[in-house]
């Protein structure tokens, strides 16, 4: 970690400069700064606590000229849930990888423990005792859950034997309610399980300050629950917590104080007790509140689009992971299937789209037998799959909007595909089209998809796979990620 002094700059944007100082003097007025324990349960009064960590002023602006942070002045406490929110694109994401070292902002300086820091890495900040559960959880998928933890605790400056590691997943697991096989190898695991590694990673490192993006986004709701009495536990055993959701629930729930982001900016920071969901909304999307959107729906018609007869699968050890499961779905019709994650959805899902072959039983579409033909024979039969992972799975990193537009298409008529050969022209412009309708914030359809936020990678994929017109939609989590006006409108 390189600490730096430098003379105090002169930052742009004076008028929101001095809107963000005021938000920090009313903080500080609030009482003398003293450190004292908090008792478990008390409600935090900040500004009795210097801060942990300071934002002066942060800036960054991507490369391609987006502004994702614009001047940002912010306190975290010590023992404290942070709750941060904001719609798609809002800039959230870009604030914790500043503050953990996976981005170097533009602009403006964070003060840690009293003192200035720079982290040019996230080992830098892993060493100062700050952790970052992200978005999109980068684990080695080829190893095991205990042999990541034991790379990232040795990234961090700590040697930690792996029957060590195991045990500690095992215990802390145990004690805080969030159990993972440690011998798991991570390809295998839920979403929601790789979640909770990247929390048992910070609690083993014994991180400071957590900083979790989005870690409900993939959990059911009892799951939920339960992170978010851990989370609460964190923070009364002193650590600091930014906890990024775009559920107004969690966030009344849980949170001592609430931030919110509009397009790069911090438009507001509350207190919980003086927060209302009105109130969030109205920071969050100023004049255009999604309050009152009610869904159309049509009834379901009487065509069955697919048909699942006594489905048995099974898991990744053999186990039976789905016993004898029977569905019949009508055009027009919304079936949830509902559960813990890792009780057989992701089985189900997968042997609905055909990437696992069920060992009884038979999956019919539009009256075809599809129990074990490819993903693309549903293709041509109108099915559109949104599965959970993003990136690898439903997208190409690396590769633009157009290139993902066209590789998704494939075989679907009316698509950019002239037998073997890409129209382009064509690509681009159903690019766009998917961009317009669902509102994907984006510099434009050349940039690489990982250019895009998490919500807005999400309203893409459900944006091309609707564009399809399909008869019939598999999806896993389809509003996973999505701020309350695009998850409306997946609806
Ligand atoms: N690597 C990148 N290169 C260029 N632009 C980026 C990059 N990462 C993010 N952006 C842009 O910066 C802005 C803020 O993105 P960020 O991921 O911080 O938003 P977010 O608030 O986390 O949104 P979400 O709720 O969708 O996750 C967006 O306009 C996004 O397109
Ligand atoms: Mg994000």
């Amino acid at each position: 970690m390189g600490m730096e002094r430098r003379g105090s700059e002169t930052l742009p944007g004076g008028d929101r400069l001095q809107a963000s100082r005021q938000v920090g003097m009313e903080l500080a007025s609030l009482g003398p700064m003293f450190s004292a324990p908090r008792p478990p349960g008390a409600p935090i009064v900040t500004g009795q606590h210097s801060p942990l960590l300071s934002l002066r002023g942060i800036t960054k602006v991507y490369p391609g000229g987006v502004v994702a942070n614009d001047n940002v002045f912010l306190d975290i406490y010590p023992g404290e849930v942070l709750a941060l929110l904001g719609e798609n694109g809002a800039g959230k994401t870009t604030l914790v990888s500043i503050i953990a070292g996976v981005q170097q902002p533009t602009r403006g300086e964070i003060i840690y423990q009293g003192q200035r820091v720079r982290f040019k890495s996230p080992r830098d900040a892993a060493r100062a005792g700050i952790a970052l559960a992200p978005q999109n959880p980068r684990l080695v998928d080829a190893f095991t859950v205990a042999e990541n933890i034991a790379l990232a605790a040795r990234l961090a400056g700590r040697k930690l034997g792996l029957s060590e590691v195991r045990s500690r997943v095992k215990k802390l697991g145990e004690d805080y309610g969030i159990e993972v096989d440690p011998d798991a190898r991570v390809w295998r695991l839920s979403m929601g399980e790789k979640q909770r590694v990247e929390i048992l990673k910070a609690l083993i490192l014994n991180a400071r300050l957590m900083l979790l993006d989005e870690p409900t986004t993939h959990l059911s709701p009892m799951e939920a629950n339960k992170l978010l009495d851990l989370v609460r536990r964190l923070a009364t055993e002193g650590r600091s917590i930014v906890l990024i959701t775009h559920r107004l629930r969690e966030v009344l729930r849980s949170a001592d104080r609430i931030a919110v982001m509009r397009k790069g900016r911090l438009v507001g920071v509350l207190r919980r007790e003086e927060a209302t969901q009105e109130k969030l909304l109205h920071l969050m999307f100023g004049e255009r509140m999604p309050l009152g959107l009610v869904s159309r729906r049509r009834g379901p018609g009487d065509e069955t689009v697919l048909v699942v007869e006594d489905l048995w699968i099974r898991g990744e050890h053999g186990e039976i992971a789905v016993r004898g499961v029977s569905l019949n779905v009508r055009r027009g019709e919304i079936v949830g299937v509902a559960g813990v994650a890792g009780n057989g959805q992701r089985e189900l899902f997968e042997a609905l789209v055909g990437l696992r072959r069920p060992y009884r039983g038979r999956v019919l579409v539009a009256g075809v037998d599809v129990t074990n033909a490819r993903p693309s024979v549903r293709g041509r039969l109108g099915v559109a799959i949104i599965p959970e992972e993003r990136l690898g799975w439903a997208l190409v990193p690396g590769k633009s909007l157009v290139f993902n537009t066209a590789l998704g298409l494939y075989s679907v008529p009316g698509g950019p595909f002239r037998g073997f050969v890409v129209d382009w022209g064509r690509a681009r412009a159903i690019s766009k089209e998917i961009v317009e309708h669902m509102k994907v914030r984006v510099s434009d359809v050349d940039a690489p998809v990982e250019s895009m936020s998490g919500g807005n990678m999400q309203r893409f994929i459900v944006g091309r796979e609707l564009s399809k017109k399909p008869s019939l939609v598999l999806a896993m989590n389809p509003t996973s990620g999505l701020d309350v006006d695009a998850a409306e409108k997946v609806r």
